[in-house]
């Protein structure tokens, strides 16, 4: 069996689960179209909706639907529009299409047609962007919570044949960001460095699974920062990268950050040190370990730097304790990854919905589910030099623990992040972004 068949085997039983736990009897399930832009007639860059490209790679086929109803084999009709000002996408070729019942259609409406003769008159349930259905008549439950909660819920463990496309993702992710290393070490621009990503793994910004942050110095301060500059920094004036980018695969995505120093020195140490404590993190990603412990955890590495930096003269755990690790880690120490950068269903209870509680403490962090085999998830830790949480810590009980002529020294470096993909596995985990690195 190959792996896109055994693939689709377990997406048939979930479906066919989720279907019958919500009471309906088949789905249809939209590619999207693209939106319009207000008032003109171009459109924004297209995106295919997550739902379908699990079931069908297909990333430039608008306006195609994928159609099941348990017990038959699922309908894939593809949307080539005659059109003689658009160029449709070439007609897709693959060994997994005789798995599907593949029409080839130029009008929607006559994707919509064979959708309905497999589906018929049933309970159907409608996934996907309610505006590309408009005008299209297909009778059907659009988006029904409690089904789409399942399909979110069993998102979360990846097939194989994902895992194979999120790990290759990274080997064009890791390819990328050699380039932009090299680039950054020849004083290229961001924006230089930005079409430097893109040429080596291939792909147009659009095609990337968020848009890519290459923020130089005290851009990496800005969590997305989204802006390229175009001037080239020299001599002095470069001292930092932080590149936050990542590629796609079969529309799975790798999301990776790597942070550069432009010579040796303290900054350059203080990467290795958060480095080394990003990869202790990524150790202990495995089954049964709730994440939101991982985040603590995140937050004792960062003060034990703190301190042994010596720029907060605070015992670790009391700097933890009195949340002064809060103004240099302001954000969640990963999330689900998959189909999307932040992929679905991070804080799910169960299959039948339920939110987890966020910890009070961390109120952002988009992963508090308990580790499970088949997860992905990003191990990112971070240490930046925000004003703005600066000024709050420089007003608050501890700003005298603070060795502030050092912290205005560090301000011009933005911050450092260090971010891998990492596979839950059956007794640990699998770095598949350090793997891919091996075989880049
Ligand atoms: N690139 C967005 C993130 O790391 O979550
Ligand atoms: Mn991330
Ligand atoms: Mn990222």
């Amino acid at each position: 069996m190959t792996p896109y068949a055994a693939h689709l085997r377990t997406l048939l039983r979930r479906y066919d689960a989720a279907l019958a736990a919500t009471d309906f009897d088949a789905v249809v399930i939209g590619a999207g179209m693209p939106a319009g832009i207000f008032g003109d007639d171009q459109e924004h860059p297209y995106r295919a909706e997550p739902r379908f490209v699990q079931w069908a790679p297909l990333l430039a086929h608008p306006g195609s639907l994928l159609a099941y109803r348990p017990g038959r084999k699922p309908v894939l009709c593809v949307h080539l529009p005659d059109d003689y000002w658009h160029q449709a996408a070439p007609v897709p070729e693959g060994e997994w299409l005789q798995l599907l019942d593949v029409h080839l259609v130029s009008e929607r409406r006559l994707a919509v047609k064979a959708a309905l003769a497999l589906t018929g008159l049933r309970h159907t349930a409608v996934l996907g962007d309610p505006a590309q259905w408009a005008g299209l008549d297909l009778p059907g439950v659009v988006n029904p919570v409690p089904l789409v909660t399942r399909l979110d819920y069993d998102r979360a463990i990846k097939t194989p044949w994902e895992v194979d496309n999120i790990r290759r993702a990274n080997v064009l992710g890791i390819v990328a960001h050699e380039a932009v290393a090299e680039g950054f070490a020849q004083g290229l621009s961001e924006f230089e460095l930005g079409l430097l990503f893109l040429a080596a793994c291939g792909q147009t910004d659009a095609e990337l699974p968020y848009p890519a942050i290459i923020a130089a110095n005290e851009n990496g301060a800005t969590l997305h920062y989204q802006h390229r500059r175009r001037e080239r920094l020299t001599g002095s004036r470069r001292r930092s990268l932080l590149v936050d980018a990542g590629c796609s695969f079969a529309g799975y995505a790798s999301d990776i950050t790597r942070t550069h120093a432009a010579r040796p020195g303290e900054f350059s140490t203080m990467i290795e040190d958060l480095e080394r404590a990003q990869q202790r993190l990524c150790r202990r990603i495995a089954p049964g370990v709730p994440f939101a412990g991982l985040q603590l955890a995140a937050h004792h590495e960062v003060a034990g730097l703190l301190a042994r930096w010596g720029l907060v003269r605070m015992a670790p755990g009391e700097m933890v304790d009195a949340c002064v690790t809060d103004h240099f880690l302001p954000h969640g120490l990963g999330h689900l990854l998959g189909l999307q950068v932040h992929d679905v269903g991070g804080g799910l209870a169960g299959p039948g919905g339920g939110e987890l509680p966020r910890p009070d403490r961390f109120p952002r962090l988009r992963l508090t589910r308990t580790l499970e085999p088949g997860q992905v998830v990003t191990v990112e830790p971070g240490i930046y030099f925000i004003d703005s949480l600066l000024a709050r810590l420089r007003s608050g009980p501890h700003r005298r623990a603070v060795d502030w002529p050092r912290i205005e020294a560090l301000r011009g470096y933005g911050g450092i992040r260090i971010e891998d993909d990492v596979l839950v596995t059956d007794d640990g985990c699998d770095n598949l972004t350090r793997g891919a690195a091996q075989v880049a």
